[in-house]
């Protein structure tokens, strides 16, 4: 009875939360900042059928941007994981994996892209994350990053957002092309939460992403040589 209980409250925490975060990311998905990703990171590759790992996925909310080739979805948490399911679950191409984006279960050079997007801000050491990404990735194969740029708006909001990402951003692309990357692609544009674009009208969103202290967030994308 008392295992039945906890289940029914447990079932009841996840799909509570589940709908909060599908109606957040949803809004999020049809608004500027989601947009505007798609639209700076296309074509993410330029043949179709390539093996793309989504690390640190969430809610797939990258999927429009990855669903010509086949997907592997990673994510730690199980929330995550139950709204990939319930979102992608049974479709063709897609796999759906529990995993830590610091170890990766999956053999050497066994993938064509690997989507780190709002994902190394967490943690300090990334280089390390971003070498396990390399590790499975084969040679020509690229990575989509992001990273918190250094004099802006978030750096002084990080406390806040628990963000930990504080590498000057020529620091960052020394270390990346000593370590076997070319810088094929980067760009920048404001991002805060991102919760913030659903509120503000469009225009106005694009009047602060022309201001450089606003334009929070950088994006790379880089090949493995
Ligand atoms: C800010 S969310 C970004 C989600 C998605 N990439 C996006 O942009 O919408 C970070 C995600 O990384 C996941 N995550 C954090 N650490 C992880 C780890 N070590 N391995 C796998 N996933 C992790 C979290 O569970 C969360 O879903």
């Amino acid at each position: 009875m008392l295992a039945f209980l906890q289940r029914t409250r447990t079932d009841k925490y996840y799909n509570q939360t589940l709908r909060r975060i599908f109606t957040l990311w949803e809004k999020i998905r049809k608004g500027y900042v989601y947009e505007k990703t798609l639209e700076l990171c296309r074509p993410l590759v330029e043949t179709n059928n390539s093996l793309v790992l989504d690390v640190g996925a969430g809610t797939g909310r990258f999927y429009d941007l990855i669903k010509d080739h086949e997907v592997i979805f990673l994510d730690y948490a199980e929330v995550m994981i139950n709204a990939l399911k319930q979102r992608f679950g049974g479709k063709e191409r897609v796999s759906i994996i529990r995993g830590d984006g610091r170890f990766l279960p999956f053999k050497e050079s066994s993938v064509s892209f690997v989507v780190l997007l709002r994902f190394l801000a967490h943690y300090e050491d990334q280089m390390s994350i971003i070498l396990e990404s390399k590790r499975v990735l084969r040679v020509g194969g690229y990575i989509l990053l992001d990273k918190v740029k250094f004099l802006c708006l978030t750096t002084f909001l990080s406390k806040l957002f628990r963000i930990v990402d504080f590498h000057p951003s020529r620091d960052f692309e020394r270390v990346l092309v000593e370590n076997g990357f070319v810088v094929e692609k980067k760009f920048d544009y404001f991002f805060l939460p991102a919760i913030i674009y659903t509120f503000i009208p469009r225009v106005l969103s694009r009047i602060v992403d022309t201001i450089p202290f606003f334009r929070c967030r950088r994006f790379y994308k880089v090949r493995k040589i």
